[in-house]
């Protein structure tokens, strides 16, 4: 039977979906939401919910006692446009809150961790196609600089206190029920909306910039399947490239023109273009697949039917 689950920042992109798909696995009861601020109406009604804030390690602590928590999936964080914008902000959400989880482990107060890294770790140095599990990594953001960060003290607490800590570098991520918290790949959500209510979007980044993304199905999926297998399949401890796509804007417009053939784009490219401009195009997920048998499912032309379909109009 599937131990008690608490996720730290419930509310956002990844963590609404994460929340609704373990409740419909291990019933609502066994999955507790937390957040510092209110979800949406489906995520607040469909179980238990607790406002809490992931840089306080009492309050944590607390809740971690009551429940008899035994995982932890800690998706609160400060994503990479925000970050730039308030630097030390970033830096103290995304460190205290890890350190948090990771003590609570090294005390044996929990027994499992899920966090996420992300290809922000990668820089303008690292090899930009098929990006390997192991390679240059200078991160020029700071998001990307907590994320690296986070990697090694991950691969530390599992190497020096055995704590069981697993981790995926999420690529962009693409979803219809919860719109993205700030970051670089936010264009490839906001794209959609704005077809099906304008007709037109001007995209913050340039029309040939490839960056690796995923459907958040097949996001949520490889979570719960990393968290799921076995400790001695798993060769990473720091966190391990995810792959499933890559695009650029004008390739993602293209293939809303499939379905919307009036909708056009435009090009505004802001601060967000220097940060695309440091990440990878393309992922080299090998490792993952070999070691947990990460297969994803959704291509762009999917995406694009799945979004549309869901945020259009609903048929009678
Ligand atoms: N969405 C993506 O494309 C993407 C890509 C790579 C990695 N990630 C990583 O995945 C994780 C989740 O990302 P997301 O897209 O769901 O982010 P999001 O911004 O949509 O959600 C983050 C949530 O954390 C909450 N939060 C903020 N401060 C908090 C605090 N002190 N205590 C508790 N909760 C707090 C926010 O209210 C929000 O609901 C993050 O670690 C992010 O870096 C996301």
């Amino acid at each position: 039977m599937q131990k008690p689950i608490l996720i730290l920042g419930a509310c956002g992109q990844i963590g609404t979906e994460l929340t609704m798909e373990l409740r419909a696995k291990h019933g609502a009861e066994t999955v507790i939401a937390s957040d510092i601020r209110e979800g949406s109406e489906s995520l607040m009604d469909s179980g238990p919910f607790e406002l809490l804030d992931a840089t306080n390690y009492e309050a944590i602590e607390d809740v971690v006692m009551h429940y008899e928590i035994d995982e932890v999936y800690l998706m609160a964080a400060m994503l990479s446009a925000t970050a730039e914008k308030f630097p030390m902000r970033a830096w103290n959400l995304n460190m205290n809150s890890l350190f948090n989880v990771l003590n609570l482990a090294k005390e044996r107060k929990i027994g499992k961790i899920f966090w996420p890294s992300s290809i922000a770790v990668f820089g303008p140095n690292t090899p930009t196609e098929n990006t390997p599990q192991n390679t240059i990594m200078e991160p020029s953001t700071v998001y990307g600089i907590s994320k690296l960060s986070g990697e090694r003290w991950c691969e530390y607490y599992h190497e020096k206190f055995g704590v069981d800590v697993r981790s995926v570098r999420y690529p962009g991520l693409i979803s219809w029920k919860t719109m993205p918290g700030g970051g670089t790949t936010d264009y490839a959500v906001e794209i959609y909306h704005k077809a099906l209510e304008d007709g037109t979007y001007d995209c913050f980044l340039k029309p040939n910039t490839r960056l690796p993304m995923m459907y958040m199905d097949d996001a949520i999926r490889a979570t719960i399947n990393l968290m799921e297998v076995e400790p001695k399949k798993l060769s990473i401890r720091s966190s391990y490239n995810l792959g499933s796509m890559s695009f650029s804007p004008s390739e993602m417009a293209e293939s809303i023109k499939q379905h919307l053939p009036n909708f056009e784009v435009g090009y505004t490219p802001d601060f967000r273009q220097q940060i695309a401009d440091s990440w990878p195009s393309s992922i080299d997920d090998s490792v993952a697949k070999t070691d947990w048998g990460w297969q994803p499912q959704f291509d762009l032309d999917n995406t694009t039917k799945a979004m549309l379909g869901n945020l259009g109009p609903k048929k009678e």
